[in-house]
């Protein structure tokens, strides 16, 4: 039935099993491990002779229904629910990269991620190239015989640029390597896996997947598209002679993911299988306020620049609208021209909270040059498109009246 359910209904029944007692809510199975009668049974599991769950760390009931929720969200597949957004890149990214081998990345990067390729994978000899994510010869260009990865977020957090995915794929493919996609501030419900024609997208859930600010979770989802079966990848030949187009699936599940053991913890899982059900709902609301707000912002005399992707005249307007039906996400940034002014606007906000997340019911803004972009020097800040004027705002969904009314209180006091 899951296959032939749209959209927003897989939001609610995907991958859904009756619950004990006939529980509609998908059960919190908060059991570290999990008891068989014989110990003929338990090695079948261990060796994938029989499905079922061992320890938490390496599965558990209530963070598969939550994958296997997700993996139908992005168009089929194989998911694995991780501790957080950063916890599925990590994994992902080191069950396909060995040391000497390079990750083709955009440049403009969730500052996390950023910090990741630069300075952690470089110690164990993994390094990172970044290109502007709109200059396609430039990746083209920068293909050399190291790299074994190209990585892209869907819209840049915080630069909002929308890089044509499905012609980076292209590039990808041709050079032989996968590319795995973050679409943390696009969501499936702006365009999935499939559309977007990502062999691999590695997330965070703790934004607009769950909804409500409550939880940190991520999410890895394998479509089982590419091949890799390919002297590119030799660590790959025992899990593709055995789980062909899940290869990735199983070494991940196998080696990274349970080495590394940043694992979903079952209540976060339970929490995310509740906030997706209403993402469709809250996408359409943070869509249009956020247009609303954009447009109130480039009208007032305070605001010096603002960049949301569904103005008409934005660069970036004509690949959204191709690749994402005419949505255009919850996010915005604009500028007031300095870091003081920047910092007042936020300062006199009474509604919008000023911390560091997106993806919330509330309203949220933050001053990114300040905080969680300090750490980098001028020239990574203007890679990244990092202002010193520049608040983004992750936009609710109150309703827009009260949110442009807070928006204008403060920039009028400025
Ligand atoms: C685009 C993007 N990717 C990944 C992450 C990391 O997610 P988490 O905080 O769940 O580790 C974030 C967090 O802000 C993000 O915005």
């Amino acid at each position: 039935m899951d296959r032939q359910l749209r959209f927003d209904s897989m939001l609610i029944h995907g991958g859904a099993e009756p619950g004990p007692a006939g529980a509609t809510a998908v059960p919190i199975v908060q059991s570290s491990s999990f008891a068989y009668e014989t110990a003929e049974a338990l090695e079948d599991v261990f060796r994938g002779r029989a499905a079922g769950q061992v320890y938490t760390r390496i599965g558990n009931p209530t963070s598969e229904a939550l994958e296997k929720r997700l993996a139908l969200l992005e168009g089929g597949g194989a998911a694995i629910a991780t501790a957080s957004g950063m916890a599925a890149i990590t994994t992902a990214v080191l069950t396909i990269l060995r040391a000497g081998d390079e990750i083709l990345s955009s440049s403009s990067l969730f500052g996390g991620t950023f910090s990741l390729f630069r300075d952690t994978l470089s110690n164990f000899g993994i390094t990172a190239c970044f290109v502007d994510p709109l200059d396609l010869d430039g990746f083209r260009g920068a293909i050399n015989e190291r790299t074994r990865l190209l990585f892209v977020e869907t819209i840049g957090n915080p630069k909002l640029d929308v890089p044509d995915i499905p012609a980076l794929a292209r590039i990808a493919h041709e050079a032989g390597i996968p590319i795995m996609v973050d679409s943390t501030v696009s969501t499936p419900y702006l365009a999935n896996g499939a559309q977007l024609e990502a062999d691999i997208l590695a997330y965070s859930t703790s934004k607009y997947i769950n909804g409500t600010g409550t939880t940190i979770g991520g999410a890895i989802i394998d479509r089982g598209v590419f091949d890799w079966n390919s002297p590119k990848f030799p660590h790959f030949e025992q899990f593709y002679k055995k789980y062909r187009a899940f290869a990735f699936t199983a070494r991940a599940r196998k080696l990274v993911h349970k080495d590394v053991g940043a694992c979903a913890a079952p209540f976060n899982s339970f929490l995310l299988t509740e906030g997706i059900q209403t993402l469709a709902l809250r996408m359409e609301r943070h869509c249009s306020n956020a247009l609303a707000l954009a447009r109130f912002l480039k009208g007032h005399p305070k605001v010096a620049w603002v960049s949301y992707p569904g103005l008409e005249d934005s660069p970036q307007h004509a690949v959204a609208s191709r690749l994402y039906g005419g949505r255009y996400g919850g996010l915005l940034i604009f500028g007031t021209g300095d870091k003081a002014s920047a910092f007042k606007v936020i300062n006199g906000l009474r509604l919008s909270r000023n911390l560091a997340n997106i993806g919330d019911a509330k309203t949220l803004v933050i001053h990114p040059a300040s905080t969680i972009c300090a750490d980098y020097n001028a020239e990574e800040k203007a890679l990244m498109g990092v202002t010193e004027d520049l608040i983004r705002v992750s936009v609710g969904i109150e309703d827009c009246l009260d949110i442009v009314e807070d928006f204008k209180q403060s920039l009028d006091a400025i």
